[in-house]
């Protein structure tokens, strides 16, 4: 379990990575992995930069490693659709096992920013869209859509941005 070999990360995400249900993404398949290596991968790069720049880390890494918490197809829709639906299919996923915060709801429901159109109302949910971004190019390699990378891209200037007018 202890991949990334940090005992205060593991200590914040322990009581998610023990729950049953989550424990059923490790037979999910997600960007060539499975969507549960995906989570933390995604939540420890995201706890990394959150404590790195002082921010609410230990509530945006919970919620960050419920990012993408669910075990089922979202619809039968095409792609797109899947990408622009299942934030909000994790949220109601995640509500029915912990408790969240208006703010941890914020930043699972944003990750997809701008492929959803809502903008995130935290800088913590900001840093999770753009480590989610970052984790699924590197997940993804070669087979990257153009409009993913895109997306990426305008996430990072508009992140770094945020950061220096703060
Ligand atoms: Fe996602
Ligand atoms: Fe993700």
């Amino acid at each position: 379990m202890a991949k990334y070999q940090n005992e205060e990360f593991y200590s914040i995400v322990r009581p998610i990575i023990e729950n049953k249900e989550f424990q059923k993404m490790r037979d999910v398949s997600h960007h060539g992995i499975t969507r549960y290596d995906h989570s933390i991968r995604v939540a420890y790069f995201a706890y990394i930069v959150l404590k790195t720049l002082h921010l609410d880390y230990k509530e945006a890494t919970e919620a960050a490693m419920l990012h993408d918490f669910f075990t089922d197809e979202v619809c039968d829709l095409n792609k797109i659709a899947k990408l622009r639906r299942h934030p909000n299919h994790a949220v109601t996923n995640a509500k029915k096992y912990f408790e969240l915060s208006e703010k941890q709801e914020d930043i699972i429901k944003t990750h997809m920013f701008p492929i959803t159109f809502t903008p995130p109302k935290y800088l913590e949910s900001w840093i999770v869209d753009v480590v989610d971004d970052v984790a699924a190019i590197y997940e993804k390699g070669y087979t990257l859509k153009n409009e993913m990378q895109a997306a990426t891209t305008f996430m990072f200037i508009l992140l770094i941005n945020i950061i220096k007018f703060r």
